[in-house]
């Protein structure tokens, strides 16, 4: 169908009640992988690499492998920048052709976040590219909670502010999701997704996804979520595709065999996670 921004889809989803997937993707298998589990769904889609990816193979080469796909594609597909860590990342990937861009300071003061984020937002928008920012800290990797009197979760009035002063067009807002592996499962303050709404019209973006039990991701849906993001639990089903693959058959050296595997395993579980969402049948 298209290579689309994640403006229009977010707006619809909103609208809709549902959510639109985010998964992160690190490898062509992975992209294969996403795109033809958005088909089989006819849902929209959203594919995103974190600057950490993007040291192991160039934003140029993911922009131009999810375009191509895209264009063979039945359904909307963006090609979104997770995790931005400077206006330098963001403008490599707004450059390479990326049609949806994050810019995260959410680590950095108020005020700091507040400029890096406007300065992106500025560069984007002349090119019509939306931006997501981070209001509140994600924890797990991601986490650096430095100052013990920063609050970790989003503060309403803040995001507030923090909307209204930089233009940016989705928020990433800190309920109790964390990166990784959860040790002991999250508790989240879902209703501080009510108290940002009442204050802030943009689509939500959760964070942290992998290991949120199904129920608690739906009624976050319902709260306001818009973009809901997946990678850890990607990650582990393509590896242990490969390594299933590679302990029945330990004489194969052909990498499109385990390959093959991996994303067969990364598959199943996308379309999983888009029937929770609610994006099925919404492309
Ligand atoms: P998980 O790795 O916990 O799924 O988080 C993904 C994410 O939020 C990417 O930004």
């Amino acid at each position: 169908m298209s290579f689309v921004t994640s403006r229009e889809l977010l707006l619809d989803a909103q609208t809709r009640h549902y959510a639109v997937g985010a998964f992160n993707v690190e490898n062509m298998e992975f992209v294969q992988a996403v795109i033809a589990a958005a088909e089989e769904a006819q849902a929209p889609v959203i594919l995103q690499t974190t600057p950490g990816t993007l040291k192991y193979a160039k934003p140029w080469l993911f922009a131009a492998m999810v375009k191509a796909a895209a264009e063979h594609a039945s359904v909307p597909v963006v090609m979104h920048l997770d995790h931005g860590d400077s206006f330098d990342t963001a403008m490599r990937c707004f450059r390479a052709g990326y049609s949806s861009i994050m810019i995260d300071g959410s680590k950095q003061p108020f005020e700091e976040n507040v400029r890096l984020t406007r300065s992106v937002v500025e560069a984007c928008h002349s090119a019509g590219i939306p931006v997501e920012a981070e209001l509140g800290k994600v924890g797990g990797k991601e986490d650096d909670l430095v100052n013990a009197d920063d609050s970790p979760y989003t503060d309403p009035g803040q995001a507030r502010e923090f909307v209204e002063r930089t233009g940016v067009d989705s928020l990433a807002i800190a309920i109790g999701t964390a990166h990784g592996v959860y040790k002991v499962p999250p508790v989240l303050d879902v209703e501080r997704i009510d108290a940002v709404k009442r204050l802030v019209s943009i689509p939500f973006v959760l964070h942290g996804t992998s290991g949120v039990p199904d129920d608690k991701v739906r009624d976050c849906i319902r709260r306001g979520m818009c973009k809901v993001n997946y990678a850890t639990d990607l990650r582990i089903a393509y590896t242990q595709g490969v390594k299933d693959y590679i302990a029945k058959n330990p004489e194969v050296f052909d990498p499109k065999k385990y390959g093959a595997a991996g994303l067969a395993n990364v598959k199943q579980y996308v379309l999983g996670r888009m029937e929770v969402l609610g994006c099925i049948g919404k492309a």
